[in-house]
C-alpha cells in the first residue's frame, strides 16, 4: 500500500510537467533513439520510490537509492522508461516488447560503451562524409558576398502538372517561410518571381522588392485543390498519382559563421544557379551508385501508411531525395566497415535515428525556424513544403551544434545519453532556478555498485510471457493506449534501414517488418478492434498478476478520449484477478505537443495502481456523482499546485480513471472472466455510466469551466 499512501501528486506532477517540456534535459537517455509517447521518467521514479522507499518522497527523490534483489517487469517496454528507472535504483529488470526496434533500443540504452572511443569513431565517420558530400550542402551568402558557407535547411515545394494544360506549377499552401519571432522580420516568397522579401507586417506585406508583384501570406493550394496559374483550371491534388509528386527547391536557410556576430537574425536566400546545380550533381552521383544499403521494400498498407500510398509513395526509399539517399548510403557503408561491434551498433542506431530528420516528409517550423522531424506527430503527414536539413551537421567555433537534424546533432545526443547512464542526475527547482543534482551511486546498466543487476530484454509478445509465479516485486508499465500510436507501422520507417545495415544480428530482426498481428493496438487495416485489445491486455495482465508476489503492485499509466478504451482496461484488470486501489493523475505529455495541440486530448494520464488483495483508502471510494466530483476536484487542485491549469480533456480523463477504478472495485466479487469479451466490456461500461452518469459528467464539466 505504499504508493497509495506515499505518492506525492503535486511533487511528481510538477516535475513531470517540467520534464515533458524538455525531456532530454531531465532524461538524456531518450537521446539514444526516438520512441513514441515516452512517459516521464520522473513519474516512474516517483512510483518506485513511493513503493519501495521509506523516507518521504520529497527527500529520497534527489538521493541515491538502491533496492538490490527486487525484480521488476515491464511487459510493454517501448523506449524503456519504467525499466531504466527500475534498473537505475538497483532492481533486476525483465522487459518485453513485440517490436524488434524496442528491444534494440533498450539494449543500446543499457549496454555500456567506451564513450571516448565512440566519439572518435563518430568524428572519423563525419569527417569522411564531409570530405565526400559536404560540397552539396554549401552556398554563397548574397548579403555579404561570402562564398562557401554551410546550408542549414533547403526548403522544397511540391509541384503538380495541370491536368488541363500540362503546365507545372507550385503547390504553395502559404508564402510565409519565417515569422518575425526568432527573426527580426517576416520572410515571404514572392508568388511571381520567387524572390524572398523581408516585411514588417505579414498581414499587409506590400509588394515584392524585386518585381513589384503583390505579396500574399496564403497560397493557392488549399483543401486538396489548386488552380493552375496558366489556364485557371482547378486541379485536385495529390490526384491520380502514378508516383510521388516532384519537389522544387525554392528557399535556403544558411549559416554564415563570418557574419553571425554583426548580423541580426537568420540568413535566408532564394537558391541561385549554383545551388540548383549542387542538388543536380548530388542526384547524378546518386544515380551512378549501386546502393548496397538503401532498402527496397514496399510500404505495406496500414492505418498510417495508407496516406503515403495516396500520395504515390510505394517504397520506403521514395520518401528521400537523391542527395539524402546518397548521404545515407555512404553513411551505411562507413558504419558497416567499423570492426568493433559495440561501436558499429551505436553508429547504426544513430543512422536509424538520423532518418527521421533526413527525409522528404520533414517540415519547416516557420515560428521556431527549424526542421520538424517526421515523427513530430504520430503518423506520416505529407506536407506541401518539405525541409531538407544539412546532412553532417554544422558545428560552430565553440564546438556547439548550429541547427538540428544532422549527424553531429545525433552523435551529441547519443553521447550525452550514455554519459547520463554513468552519472545520472535529477533537476530540482530551487526558487526560480533549475538546479542539476547529481545522484551519485545510481547508474543505468548491468553493473551496479559492487554487483551485477540482472537485465532481461525480450522481443516477444507479452501475451506469451511465462514468468515464474510469485517472482516479481512489481510491474510498472505504460501499455499501448488502444489505437493512439501505430508502433509497428511507424517504426518500420527506421527498421527497414537498420535491419539492412545490421543484418540478423539482433533479436527479432529475422522479421521483415516490425508489424505484428499480436500488437495491442486498434488497427482497422489489420482488423484489430477493441475486443482484440481487451483480450490481449487481459492476457498480459493475467500473466503479470500470476508472477507478482502477494500484495505487489501492477501500476500503469493510461489516457484516452473514449470511454470504451477505459472499459478495456477495466476488463483486463478484473480478468487478471486484480483490484485497483488507486487512480492517480500525472502529466505525461507535452502541453504544446503537435499531436495534442488543438484537440480535446488530455496531457494527464491516470496511473492505475492494482494489487491482488487491494484495500483502498476509504475517502477514495464513492457511490454518488457528488463524491466523484469532489475527488476529481481534489486532483485538479493537486495539479493546479503543480502548475497545470487543467483542460476539459484532462478533467474528463481524470474522471474516467476514477470511474474505471470504482467499476472494478464494485464488480470484482463475482466477476466471470469466461463471459464473451463484448459482454464483459458492456458490464464495465454500464457500471461506469451508472456511477458517473450524465449528472457527474455535467458536474465535472461545470467544475472544469469554473477553474
Ligand atoms: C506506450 S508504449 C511504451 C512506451 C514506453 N514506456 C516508453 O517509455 O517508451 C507501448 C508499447 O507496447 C508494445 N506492445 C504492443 N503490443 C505488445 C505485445 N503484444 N507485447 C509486448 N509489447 C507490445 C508496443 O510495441 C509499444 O512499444
Amino acid at each position: 500500500m505504499s504508493i497509495e499512501r506515499r505518492f506525492d501528486i503535486p511533487l511528481i506532477a510538477e516535475m513531470a510537467l517540467r520534464e515533458k517540456q524538455i525531456q532530454q534535459n531531465y532524461r538524456p537517455i531518450i537521446g539514444v533513439h526516438k520512441w513514441f509517447a515516452r512517459r516521464p521518467g520522473t513519474l516512474f521514479r516517483g512510483l518506485l520510490l513511493a513503493e519501495f522507499g521509506e523516507d518521504p518522497l520529497e527527500e529520497i527523490f534527489f538521493q541515491s537509492n538502491d533496492f538490490p534483489g527486487l525484480r521488476i517487469a515491464d511487459p510493454f517496454m517501448g523506449g524503456g522508461t519504467p525499466l531504466l528507472e527500475a534498473n537505475r535504483v538497483g532492481c533486476d529488470v525483465e522487459g518485453f516488447d513485440i517490436n524488434p526496434m524496442s528491444a534494440w533500443i533498450v539494449h543500446e540504452e543499457i549496454e555500456p560503451i567506451d564513450i571516448a572511443a565512440y566519439e572518435r569513431a563518430a568524428a572519423a565517420l563525419i569527417s569522411s562524409l564531409r570530405a565526400d558530400i559536404d560540397r552539396y550542402y554549401r552556398t554563397s551568402c548574397p548579403h555579404y558576398g561570402d562564398p562557401d558557407v554551410p546550408v542549414k535547411s533547403f526548403l522544397w515545394v511540391k509541384v503538380l502538372d495541370c491536368e488541363a494544360c500540362g503546365a507545372t506549377f507550385d503547390l504553395f499552401p502559404g508564402y510565409l517561410i519565417a515569422e518575425n519571432r526568432r527573426h527580426p522580420k517576416n520572410v515571404l516568397v514572392c508568388p511571381a518571381c520567387g524572390d524572398l522579401n523581408e516585411v514588417e507586417d505579414r498581414r499587409d506585406p506590400g509588394n515584392c522588392a524585386s518585381c513589384a508583384s503583390a505579396l500574399h501570406r496564403s497560397g493557392p493550394a488549399r483543401r486538396g485543390r489548386c488552380e493552375c496559374p496558366r489556364c485557371g483550371h482547378s486541379n485536385a491534388y495529390p490526384g491520380q498519382v502514378r508516383g510521388p509528386l516532384e519537389h522544387r527547391l525554392f528557399a535556403i536557410e544558411y549559416h554564415n559563421p563570418h557574419r553571425k556576430a554583426e548580423h541580426r537574425g537568420r540568413f535566408f536566400k532564394k537558391p541561385d544557379d549554383e545551388d540548383l546545380a549542387r542538388a543536380d550533381d548530388a542526384a547524378e552521383r546518386w544515380a551512378k551508385l549501386s546502393p548496397r544499403f538503401v532498402p527496397d521494400q514496399h510500404i505495406p498498407p496500414g492505418d498510417e501508411t495508407d496516406r503515403l500510398h495516396r500520395w504515390g509513395y510505394a517504397r520506403y526509399r521514395e520518401l528521400f531525395n537523391p542527395r539524402q539517399l546518397l548521404g545515407l548510403e555512404l553513411s551505411c557503408r562507413l558504419v558497416a566497415e567499423i570492426e568493433d561491434s559495440r561501436i558499429r551498433h551505436a553508429l547504426a542506431t544513430n543512422l536509424s535515428d538520423l532518418l527521421r530528420y533526413q527525409n522528404m516528409l520533414c517540415r519547416y517550423d516557420t515560428m521556431a525556424l527549424k526542421a520538424l522531424d517526421v515523427f513530430s506527430v504520430h503518423g506520416f503527414p505529407v506536407g506541401l513544403v518539405q525541409c531538407e536539413s544539412n546532412f553532417t551537421g554544422i558545428v560552430n567555433g565553440a564546438g556547439a551544434n548550429v541547427g538540428s537534424g544532422g549527424w553531429t546533432n545525433i552523435v551529441d545526443k547519443y553521447a550525452k545519453a550514455k554519459r547520463y547512464c554513468d552519472a545520472p542526475f535529477e533537476v530540482r527547482r530551487i526558487g526560480s532556478r533549475n538546479v542539476r543534482v547529481p545522484v551519485r551511486g545510481e547508474r543505468i546498466g548491468e553493473r551496479g555498485t559492487g554487483r551485477r543487476k540482472r537485465v532481461a530484454i525480450r522481443c516477444e509478445s507479452a501475451t506469451e510471457s511465462d514468468l515464474a509465479p510469485q517472482s516479481l516485486d512489481a510491474v510498472f508499465t505504460d501499455p499501448p493506449y488502444f489505437g493512439n500510436v501505430q508502433y509497428g507501422e511507424l517504426m518500420d520507417f527506421c527498421y527497414v534501414w537498420l535491419r539492412r545495415l545490421v543484418g540478423s544480428e539482433a533479436e527479432g530482426f529475422d522479421r521483415p517488418s516490425t508489424r505484428s498481428p499480436q500488437e495491442l493496438t486498434g488497427n482497422t487495416t489489420q482488423d484489430r478492434d477493441l475486443a482484440h485489445f481487451t483480450e490481449g491486455l487481459a492476457t498480459v495482465y493475467s500473466h503479470m498478476a500470476h508472477a507478482l508476489k502477494p500484495g505487489a503492485p501492477l501500476a500503469f499509466t493510461y489516457h484516452h478520449n473514449k470511454l470504451d478504451a477505459y472499459c478495456a482496461v477495466g476488463v483486463a484488470i478484473l480478468d487478471a484477478g486484480l483490484v485497483c486501489s488507486a487512480s492517480l493523475p500525472c502529466p505525461a505529455e507535452m502541453g504544446g505537443s503537435i499531436h495534442i495541440h488543438g484537440t480535446t486530448s488530455s496531457i494527464i494520464d491516470t496511473v492505475f495502481v492494482c494489487r491482488r488483495s487491494g484495500a483502498a483508502p476509504e475517502d477514495w471510494l464513492f457511490d454518488t456523482p457528488e463524491r466523484l466530483v469532489a475527488i476529481v476536484g481534489e486532483d485538479l487542485a493537486h495539479l493546479a499546485r503543480a502548475g497545470r491549469t487543467p483542460t476539459y480533456g484532462d478533467t474528463r480523463c481524470i474522471m474516467l480513471g476514477h470511474l474505471t477504478r470504482m467499476a472494478i472495485w464494485t464488480l470484482r466479487d463475482g466477476w466471470n472472466r469466461s463471459l464473451p469479451t463484448t459482454e464483459k466490456l458492456a458490464t464495465v461500461r454500464e457500471r461506469m455510466t451508472a456511477f458517473g452518469g450524465k449528472r457527474a459528467n455535467e458536474d465535472v464539466l461545470a467544475m472544469w469551466e469554473s477553474v
